[in-house]
């Protein structure tokens, strides 16, 4: 077992969507056997924006369900969700007092997520980094698996570590790396190639849901919106196609080969044919994964069972590091 210590989250808000699937939790999947990782549903980061209590606590399961169909094993990882672990509120605070509102206020996802009415957003969706730095620190984590949206939240996570440690006159936190890999660490909507596939966007038909069956993954790939002209045979030619460079993509993720294998495979071919490869190729991964999350959901305690126990270790390993971070604020010991 190396040093390297994972963490990740997820927020359980719903939708888990081909995008969370390519871009992190399969990811997670092929790290857990090599490093000691945490994974997390972020129930604490959920709550900047409204969501309702019975609902939320299914996503928890359902995110939860998600991962584990997909094969994180929780005998090798910590699974657990964030509000389990009271420390991870409490280093945010630290960090709110370390980290500049000018740092927050330069974050995309909370220009985006505010948008024009930054007065009516919540205080914790502008604080919102401050939590992910001490969700990622309070275990001091050093490498941090997701997807490329959350790379300006990654840099916050570092300048915050700097700062404490330049602050405090210590190397107390390390200076945690993204991990950012696979063919698909941006994977777009499916209505319009130059956005991000996400869980907030209205149309379902923008995005792959974990929890669809066949027949919706089939419709909405068949509906995917694509351009006149048949396959592109170049990269420049790809790369200047934003919904035929998304398509392959996903193609060449689910498929576990780059996206230039994939473009030259398909090349020139016409959208429909490659289309039904992408369903069928897409069923036969993800049908597995969504059956297995139903037999999960059926059977919830089972799932709180889980998470309670990696609640339990991810506690015992955060309070440690918890308290000689108070120590070192200048806090009186209790
Ligand atoms: P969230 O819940 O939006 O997404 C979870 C993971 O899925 C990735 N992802 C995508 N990857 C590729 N293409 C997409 N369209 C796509 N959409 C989402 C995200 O990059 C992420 O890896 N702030 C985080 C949750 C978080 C966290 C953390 C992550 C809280 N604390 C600490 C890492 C470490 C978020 O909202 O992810």
């Amino acid at each position: 077992m190396s040093a390297k210590r994972i963490f990740s989250g997820i927020q359980p808000t719903g939708n888990l969507h081909l995008g969370n699937y390519l871009g992190a939790i399969r990811n997670w999947v092929r790290l857990q056997g090599d490093y000691q990782c945490l994974f997390c549903m972020v129930d604490l980061h959920a709550i900047t924006v409204w969501q309702d209590p019975a609902e939320l606590r299914r996503n928890t399961r359902e995110v939860a369900a998600g991962m584990l169909a997909s094969g994180i094993q929780p005998e090798k990882n910590i699974l657990f969700n964030q509000s389990l672990v009271p420390a991870h509120a409490e280093l945010a605070w630290i960090f709110n007092c370390v980290a500049r509102m000018g740092w927050l206020g330069r974050m995309t996802q909370f220009k985006e997520k505010a948008g024009k009415h930054k007065e009516n957003a919540s205080v914790g969706l502008f604080a919102y980094p401050n939590l992910m730095a001490a969700d990622i620190l309070v275990y001091k984590a050093t490498h941090v698996p997701v997807g490329e949206d959350q790379k300006q939240h990654l840099e916050l996570t570092r300048d915050i570590a700097l700062k404490f440690n330049s602050d405090y006159k210590t190397d107390f936190f390390p200076i945690t790396e993204p991990l950012i890999f696979g063919a698909a660490t941006r994977v777009m909507s499916l209505r319009d190639g130059t956005r991000k596939m996400s869980k907030s966007e209205e149309s379902d038909y923008s995005r792959i849901n974990m929890t669809d069956d066949a027949d919706t993954i089939a419709q909405k790939i068949r509906k995917a919106k694509t351009d006149p002209d048949n396959m592109p045979a170049t990269v420049e030619n790809m790369e200047s196609r934003p919904e035929a460079s998304n398509l392959l993509g996903i193609y060449a993720a689910l498929s576990d080969i780059d996206k230039e294998a994939a473009m030259r495979q398909f090349a020139g071919r016409q959208f429909s044919a490659f289309k039904q490869e992408l369903v069928d190729l897409a069923v036969s991964v993800l049908g597995p994964i969504n059956s297995e999350m139903k037999r999960l959901m059926d059977d919830p305690g089972h799932i709180d069972a889980v998470l309670r126990q990696g609640g339990e270790k991810a506690r015992a390993m955060a309070e440690p590091i918890l308290a000689q971070v108070y120590d070192i604020v200048g806090f009186l010991k209790p």
